[in-house]
Order: C-alpha cells, then structure tokens, then sequence
C-alpha cells in the first residue's frame, strides 16, 4: 500500500471534457458524468481503470451502449475500448452521512466540497490524478428554498427554474483543470460583491459567500483578495485571468482554504473577521490565506503538479509568494521572525521525528499526511534560498520562463528548478539535494582571529544524520562582522555558498577579534552552532543590522539560560539568572525603538517573547518538561520581578487611542502593551489580576480582550476569581460566535494550569464542543496535545486521553485524526517512564480493528522510531 515517486507512469487515458450533472436531494445525490475520452498516445493499450470511494453505481455506457464493467470498493475497470469514446456513469453519493469532509459533504448551511488531494473519486468515477486536465461543464439542481445559490467553477452559463419548487445552474470553466480543483456549492448565503479592474483592463467579478448574518465579517477578506491581485501583477507580472472569482466560507473544513479554479472554499477562519472578534493575528492570518489561494492560481492551477509527490511544487512556492506578500503589507522584520519561529516549532520537530520526509517525500501512504510543514514551510525555505543565491530580479526572470514553459501543464519540481536555472546561469546540481533529503542540517562555525596576518576565517562544517548519505548540501550562508563596539565592519556583509562538508572562508585585513553574524535574515533552514559568548550576544543584540538576527541573539541568550536553568532544576538546584540578561532586557523595554534603526513595539515584542518549550525540547538530549516549564517561566517570573516598573509604564504609555485598525503599527503596540500585561501576571497580585480583568471588561477590540483572557487563563493559583469570572463572561457574550468559542476552548487547553487534562475532558463534554467540527477538535484537543508540560505529564495521561481521541475520530474522520496522532511524533525523546506509556497508548491505537489509514500511517511510523 506504499506508493513510490520512482514508480510513476503517465496515465493510461486521457479526459478532453467533464460534464457533470448533480441532482441534489434529500435522500442523496445523483452525479451523472459524461466524459470524453480518449487513449493516450503515448502509453501501450490497456484497460480503462478509474477512482472511486463510497459510490452506489448506477450505470455506466459506452457511446449510449451498456458495457460490462468490473467495479471493486475502489476501482471501476473497462476493457476492449475504442480509442476515442464517451463514458457516461452515473452514481449516488450521501453527502448527508460524509463526516469525512473530503468529496460533497453537508454543513450547517448547504453543501460543499473539498477534492485535493482525492476526494474527486468520492464523486464520481474518474481518473482521479493531478496530470489528468480536463474541461469542466457543471450544472447543478436543487429545491430552491433551501438551496438558493448553486455555484460551481467558471462561468454562470443558464440557470431556470424546475418542477416542484427547484431549480438549476450551469457553470462553464473554461480552463483545463485537474480534478482536484473542481468545487461545487449549493446552499443558502449572503454574498458580498466587488470588482477588480486588472492591469490590461479587464474586469473580474469578486463574490464573498457566507453564511447568512455574516457579511459584516467579510469586507477585510475581500479587500485582501484585492489587495494579493494587484501584489501578483507587480511583483510577477501575474494578471487575474477570470471573469468571476468567488471565495466560500464554511465552517466545517479539515484545512486552511482551497484554491479550487475560481471557487475557493475557505475554513471560516481565514475569512471571518471584525475588530470585536478577530485578533490582530487572525486578520493579518486573513490576508496571507487569501493571497495564498490566489497566488495558487498560478502557481498550482495554471502550472500544476505531474502527481503528488511534487506537492511542494505549488505547495512551498505559493507559500513562499504569500510570505513576501505579507511582508510587503505588514512589517518584513516581524514577518521574517514568526516565519522562522514557525519554522523552529513545527517543521524542525518534524524533520526530526518519525515522520521527517523531504519536502518532495519519495514514498507515502496516504497523500493526507504529506500536506505538512515541512512540504509547506521548509518547501518555502528552499524557494527562498533559490532566490537568495540568484538575485531577485533573476529569480523573476525565473519565474517568467517557468510560465513560458509550462503553463497549462501538469510538472515537476524540476522543471521549475531548471526553469530558475536557464534564467539565471546557476548550477542547481548540488541544490536538488534540498529536494530529496529529509532532516535538518546543522551548521558548526568556528571563526579563528589570527592577528599576525590581520585575518578572520570561518570555518564551517554541515552535517545531516538523517540523510541518506553523507554529501554535502550547498547552503547559502549570510554573513557579516562586528567590531566589539558594535561597529559593522565595511565591506564584512558576503553570502557565503558552502558546497563540502567542511570549508573555510577568510576575512582579510581585520584589525580586532570580531563578532561575527551568521544566518543573517535565516539564509537557510539549518540549526547553526557557534560558541558565543554572552558578551558578544548583547553586542549583536544591540548593534545587528540585520532585524532577524537581532532577535537571533536575544533568542540565543535565553535559550542558553533556560536550558542551563532546566539542567540546575533536574538537579535539584536554583536557576541562576544574570543581571546582564535582564540589563538587555531593560534596553530593549526603554528605547521600545527597538535596537539599531529599525524595531518598534512589534520588535520589541516579539524580542521579549522568549523561545517556545517546543523549540527548546528539541535542543535537549533527555526533554524534561516539567524541568523545562519551570525554567522557562522562571526566567519569565524573574523578569517580571526585576522589570516591573518598566512592564507597568510601557502597560500605560502604550495605550491605542485610536480607533481600531488592523494595521502593523496598531497591531505592534497592543502586541507589546499585552506581552507587558502577560509578564506582569507572573507576578500574580491582586491589583495586576484586577488589571487584567479591567482590561477584558473594556476592550473594545478581540486582541485585546483575549490577550486578557488567556493570561488570566494561565493563572496557576487554585483561587483566581478573576479567571473564572472572565471565562464565563467570554463564553456567555460569545457562545453564538463559533470562531470565538474556539478561542475560548483553545486559551483553556493551552493552559500551563496543573489541571488542564481534567478541564479539557470536561470540556469534551459542553455544548461548546462538537466532535463533527475539526476547529473545535483543534482548538480543544490539538492543541492540549501542543501542550508540552500537560501531554506529556509523567504519569502518562495525557498519551491516554489523545488516544482516545484518536479511537473516537479516526473512522468518522481520518485526517484530522491523523494530524492528531501527529502529537506523539517526539515520544522517543522523553524519559523511560514517559516512552512506557506513551508506546502503550500508541500500540492501543495501532490494535484498534479497523484503524483508517492515514492513523495507521503515523502510528506505525512513530512507533518504529523507537
Ligand atoms: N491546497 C490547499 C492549500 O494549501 C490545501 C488543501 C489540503 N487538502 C488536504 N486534503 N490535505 O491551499
Ligand atoms: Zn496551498
């Protein structure tokens, strides 16, 4: 049941034209599809076999002729076909009963659908693969009450009216498409239209579709689909090439979005937003997901994958685009930092654990459990590199010739590579390895001054014990020098390439030892090791030129503290912590410009927020997470105590008086007014409690409030009435506003409180949790599986309870049960009492009968990691 990338043929058929009729009614769907197809030329003559899951066949012709077929659970099969003919099937589908999420299912409001990576077969028979295109007709009858609007992808072509009160649409989409990006939608919504006028001049219809009741939640999404196409057509020369352009909103979705051609479906999550209930995070979320679904209309829809493993293809390079777009709406230094703060929470764990794979993996089970931060993050890494090591305008050049090439057609990864590499002259050779290895590489730097020749050399030796040889990668290493006083040295900035395994490069006519800055804006996705000094930490973190680097060395300085205070805790010992520590801290809080020229509250917030338990797990041999959570929020309590006055004044200069904006500089000072608010709650005394509770009383904006909110809810003393009256007032003001009870769920399941596993089991059980809903799953269950300290409590709860978890969802739906079987993915790296249980609540799993899969797939991995 393993599937090789080295095994890929083309297909053995080929589809010109899709059309599809779906007769929606109560007791299920009727889809009669008829193709037209042909052999392809290319491939010796065999049967015909086709995709399906979960159809009810009710015919199947040839031409208007029955043919003998062979239908399994999976596969329809005809042979003795002519070369080129008309297959018409007709099925029923029960969208009603789908809690998969994947094909045409029902939620609150209608019906939807959700195709990539196969849940097309889930439809209709067909030749469900990416290197499949085809021209799509679709119309669509329903009762018209309740399923007023009928969309589907392309252009509305004729719609009319139908016996006993229904009604019908048909849709046109004039591209070629591969079925994943087919969408329908059939349901009762209010819509919110606009127009966009592209750089030729045409003009595209924007459509908003929601749920009835929200359209004052929409007009944020759509000046952001406004603003990513006017981005695409600077930045990429890239024109919208349709005539409507329609975005759904709904709230049962197992993604992020779907950038179906012209209809994307989008987790209401990514649409819905209003100063009230959204955070600063969730609307800057808003425009990256938006822009990420429309870039994809190049990137993915107009140039698209050969076959799944080349997901990192459209994958990395849209999220890459989406990145830059951010960066240019918001604020690039933060941005650059919360990437690679992602990066480091996410992806390096992965790359680390049982399911590490390249980000075009070689081999895979089932296709869901590869749309992962490593395909998704790290791919965007390595488009960035591509760009580091070219230049920007040849990577444009790049891009230009890549559409030149293949637009229309179905590719691999390198062909984009080679598109990149005829526009700018650049040897990608030893660059593919980016593409084929998983792991991390870690980067050790050892910089020797010698003062007799006035030189400085870096040397440099890669390593990565989870690739399958030894070879080394080129890596594209920003670097630079300061002088101790802080002075960047001129001339010092260079972009090292480091293509052998151990390599030296040597700075000429240096005076001084100097300190040297490496990984600059994150050059690559490696770990680099350097022996600082404290000293020459404080001198980047106040001097470095470059903003990522900056928080770089506040990073490091903190990491090497609460590491070492962790290892003094498990030894039954204090932490020690130095005044120069808090000194730097104090700086950074006073000047509140941040360091050098560049900074601001938002730099400053994000340079206080100290490194995840999560990132710093993976920095130990043996994780104890109750050593570390001690450690941690030790040094948090720590500062508080020493940097309360500074914490109290900025609370009370920084106050937005404004009206609220989502804009980077708002957003910037309530970050930072609120880190003031969550440091000073260390504290835990009556009048910042009383403080707090002020503050969700009378915040007029959801950053606000919740800031509050989940600071309260962190709160580890038995007695807080603060906290218990904020939850139940939030929950009492919200409970209609399901984007907002995720919130409350998830600031209770991400609570360090000693009793959070007894809160969330109770909270499995209120009207506020809904198994059928994958937000809510991951706002409550996910996310406590996150929760390093309370997952992996030693007694080994927490494994037990998200096994259970697991049990419950894994048939009704496998995906997002397999991302939750994703918690156990770093069981190996605690101690032996901790594995114990951890290997007993995964073997329950795997012995469950019946286990789906995609669970099957990441348990079994995650146990032969032992
Ligand atoms: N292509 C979508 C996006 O990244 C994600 C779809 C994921 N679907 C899935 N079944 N895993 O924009
Ligand atoms: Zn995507």
């Amino acid at each position: 049941q393993t599937i090789y990338l080295k095994d890929y043929t083309p297909p053995a058929y080929l589809v010109d034209t899709v059309d599809l009729d779906f007769s929606i009614e109560s007791g299920g769907t009727v889809v009669t599809s008829t193709l037209a197809m042909r052999r392809n030329p290319l491939v010796s003559a065999r049967p015909l076999v086709l995709d399906g899951e979960e159809l009810e066949t009710l015919d199947v012709t040839v031409d208007g002729a029955k043919v003998p077929f062979l239908a399994s659970a999976s596969s329809l099969t005809v042979d003795h076909l002519p070369d080129a003919f008309t297959l018409r099937t007709v099925v029923r589908i029960k969208p009603d009963g789908n809690t998969r999420l994947s094909g045409m299912y029902r939620s609150k409001d209608g019906y939807f659908t959700q195709c990539e990576a196969q849940g097309f077969r889930r439809i209709t028979w067909f030749l469900d693969r990416p290197d499949v295109m085809s021209t799509y007709t679709v119309t669509l009858h329903a009762d018209k009450a309740t399923y007023p609007i009928l969309l589907a992808n392309g252009n509305p072509v004729a719609n009319g009216e139908e016996a006993n009160g229904r009604h019908w649409a048909k849709w046109a989409d004039p591209f070629r498409k591969p079925a994943y990006l087919f969408a329908l939608v059939a349901g009762k919504l209010d819509g919110l239209f606009d127009t966009f006028t592209t750089a030729s001049g045409r003009t595209v219809q924007l459509a908003i579709y929601v749920e009835p009741g929200k359209l004052d939640q929409c007009p944020h999404a759509m000046a952001a689909l406004q603003k990513s196409m006017l981005w695409d057509e600077e930045r990429f020369g890239l024109e919208c090439d349709l005539d409507h352009y329609m975005i759904v909103a709904v709230g049962d979705f197992n993604m992020g979005a779907m950038e179906n051609k012209g209809l994307n479906i989008f987790n209401t999550k990514y649409v819905l937003a209003r100063a009230d209930v959204a955070t600063d995070v969730d609307f800057e979320n808003i425009d990256r997901v938006v822009a990420h679904e429309y870039f994809h209309n190049w990137t993915g829809n107009r140039v698209t994958c050969r076959d799944w493993f080349q997901l990192s293809l459209k994958e990395g390079l849209t999220v890459f685009r989406d990145q830059e777009f951010g960066a240019d709406l918001h604020n690039r230094q933060t941005a650059r930092i919360r990437e690679v703060r992602g990066l480091r929470a996410a992806q390096f764990p992965e790359d680390a654990g049982p399911m590490a794979h390249p980000i075009r993996p070689a081999s895979f089970v089932e296709i869901n459990n590869f749309y992962t931060a490593t395909v998704y993050e790290k791919g965007a890494e390595v488009i960035r590199m591509i760009q580091t090591l070219i230049g920007r305008d040849a990577f444009r050049a790049g891009m230009d010739e890549y559409f030149r090439r293949h637009d229309g057609q179905a590719v691999t990864c390198e062909d984009f590579v080679a598109a990149m590499a005829a526009a700018s002259g650049f040897d990608f050779t030893q660059f593919m390895r980016w593409y084929n290895q998983p792991g991390t590489p870690r980067v050790a730097v050892d910089g020797h001054f010698d003062e007799e020749t006035k030189t400085f050399t870096l040397t440099c030796t890669q390593a990565n014990p989870r690739a399958s040889d030894e070879s080394p990668y080129l890596i594209p290493l920003r670097v630079a020098l300061f002088a101790a006083d802080g002075n960047l040295l001129p001339g010092s900035e260079r972009l090292l390439q480091l293509t052998a395994t151990t390599q030296s490069f040597v700075f000429e006519n240096i005076a001084v030892e100097p300190v040297p800055s490496l990984l600059r804006d994150f050059s690559a996705p490696v770990y680099l090791d350097f022996d600082y000094t404290p000293e020459q930490l404080t001198v980047l973190l106040a001097h470095e030129s470059d903003p990522f680097n900056a928080w770089e060395a506040g990073q490091r300085l903190a990491t090497q503290l609460i590491l070492d205070a962790a290892a003094a805790i498990a030894a039954g010992q204090e932490p020690v912590w130095p005044a120069s520590f808090v000194d730097a801290a104090r700086k950074l809080l006073q000047t509140q410009a941040g360091v050098g020229n560049f900074g601001g509250a938002a730099f400053v917030a994000e340079a206080l927020t100290l490194p995840g338990e999560t990132t710093l797990a993976e920095l130990m041999s043996v994780v104890d997470p109750d050593a570390l959570h001690a450690a941690r929020n030790g040094l948090r309590r720590h500062l508080a105590e020493q940097l309360e006055g500074e914490f109290s004044g900025l609370y009370a200069g920084l106050t937005v008086n404004e009206p609220y904006a989502p804009s980077s500089e708002q957003a910037g000072r309530r970050a930072l007014r609120n880190l003031c608010l969550a440091y000073l709650l260390e504290l835990d005394t009556l009048s910042v409690r009383q403080l707090a509770l002020q503050q969700f009383k009378t915040a007029d904006n959801m950053t606000d409030q919740f800031a509050a909110l989940a600071a309260l809810a962190n709160v580890n003393a038995a007695d807080c009435p603060q906290r218990e009256q904020a939850l139940a007032d939030f929950y009492a003001k919200w409970k209609n506003e399901a984007l907002v009870v995720d919130k409350w769920l998830q600031a209770q399941s991400t609570s360090r409180r000693p009793d959070t596993l007894a809160t969330v089991k109770a909270l499995t059980a209120h009207p506020a949790f809904d198994i059928g809903n994958p937000n809510k799953i991951y706002a409550l269950i996910r996310a406590f599986g996150a929760n390093l300290v309370r997952f992996n409590a030693a007694d080994g709860s927490g494994y037990a309870f998200i096994a259970d978890q697991i049990i419950v969802l894994h048939d009704r739906n496998p995906q997002v049960a397999s991302r939750l079987a994703r918690c156990f993915d770093r069981w190996t790296k605690f101690d032996a009492g901790r594995q114990a249980h951890a290997r007993r609540a995964l073997e329950r799993v795997r012995d469950h009968a019946g286990l789906s899969r995609d669970v099957l797939e990441v348990v079994t991995r995650a146990l032969g990691a032992a």
